[in-house]
């Protein structure tokens, strides 16, 4: 790291006291940035920090959905993102319009909704999951009640096959980086690291077919989130992994487990969103107060419900 780095991590270290911040980075951030942060995790677990921080300050390094969801669960505290362009193409597959529309067809149905969904999309949702809750939120409703499930397929489709819930209808979104690994990317990177265990993320587009796989023995390896990855890992007696989701997880993968070796399945799954927060960015953050989340009132009030429900799940 160069000499004025440093420089900046060290005024983002002190700006970080001296405002009694939070820094939250999500696991795909760059490494100087999740070095730099308090608490790295995936959706699931910085939603629960970010619910219990009693700081007035949250600096989220990550995507613009997970700060409202910081924002939602903090409606009186000062909620950051260094770079408000920071999007999501799962956010991005469905708008509220689109969903009011589809539930008009299913008036009874139940709404479960991706965390990566924009505010007011989560609004209009009775249930929020993240890919580390995904089935439990589902099994959790009455096995009549048709369920919609959105806008994510491949998790979709993964939580269908786990739950065996025919009632459940499944919105076509994607996640363009997980949904470009491929059953076949998997197979060969079985082939060149015979003995290794493989980590999943349930967004790419291989998740049913390994999870099949996987049961039928062909293949060792776990469908899990980002933070699912670095437990399993730590704990697993293998010493080599295959690592299908945004290459940003080897920075924590590497750290928390050094004497092991992770091998990603594609070295293009590169979120650019999430690589958007940089040292910079988090340091003009911290001294200008910029930019500042926020989320009408009345979707907050909507949004809270269904992230609730999901984290008293
Ligand atoms: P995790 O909740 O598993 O970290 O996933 C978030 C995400 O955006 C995956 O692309
Ligand atoms: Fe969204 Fe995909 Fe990036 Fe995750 S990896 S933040 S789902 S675009």
């Amino acid at each position: 790291m160069d000499r004025e780095t440093k420089e900046k991590i060290e005024k983002i270290l002190e700006l970080k006291e001296k405002k009694d911040a939070l820094i939250l980075a999500h696991n795909y951030q760059i490494p100087e940035i999740q070095d730099v942060a308090d608490f790295v995790g995936d959706s699931l677990g910085l939603s629960e920090k970010a619910k219990e921080t009693d700081k007035p300050l949250i600096v989220f390094c990550g995507v613009l959905f997970m700060a409202e969801t910081a924002k939602i669960l903090n409606p009186d505290k000062k909620v950051l993102i260094p770079d408000p362009e920071a999007g999501c193409s799962l956010v991005e597959s469905i708008t509220v319009e689109e969903l009011r529309k589809w539930k008009q067809k299913h008036p009874d149905a139940v709404v479960v909704g991706y965390i990566n969904t924009s505010a007011d999309v989560k609004a209009e949702c009775d249930y929020i999951c993240t890919s580390s809750n995904a089935v439990n939120v589902v099994e959790s409703i009455p096995e009549d009640k048709e369920i919609l499930f959105l806008p994510d397929m491949f998790l979709g489709f993964y939580v269908q096959a786990k739950t065996k819930r025919k009632n459940l209808h499944i919105w076509p979104g994607e996640c363009h980086v997980h949904a470009a690994i491929r059953i076949e990317d998997i197979k060969r990177a079985y082939d060149e690291h015979k003995n290794a265990e493989l980590l999943i993320h349930p967004e790419c587009g291989c998740s049913s077919s390994c999870m099949y796989l996987t049961a039928d023995g062909k293949i060792k390896g776990e469908i899990l989130s980002t933070s699912g990855m670095i437990k399993y890992a730590k704990k697993s007696p293998a010493s080599e992994f295959v690592v299908a989701t945004e290459i940003g997880i080897l920075h924590p993968l590497r750290k928390k487990a050094p004497e092991k070796k992770f091998y990603p399945v594609n070295e293009e799954a590169i979120c650019k969103y999430m690589k958007m927060i940089t040292i910079d960015k988090l340091l003009k953050s911290l001294e200008r107060e910029i930019y500042e989340v926020n989320v009408p009132e009345e979707i907050m009030r909507k949004a809270k419900r269904g992230i609730e429900r999901m984290l008293a799940l």
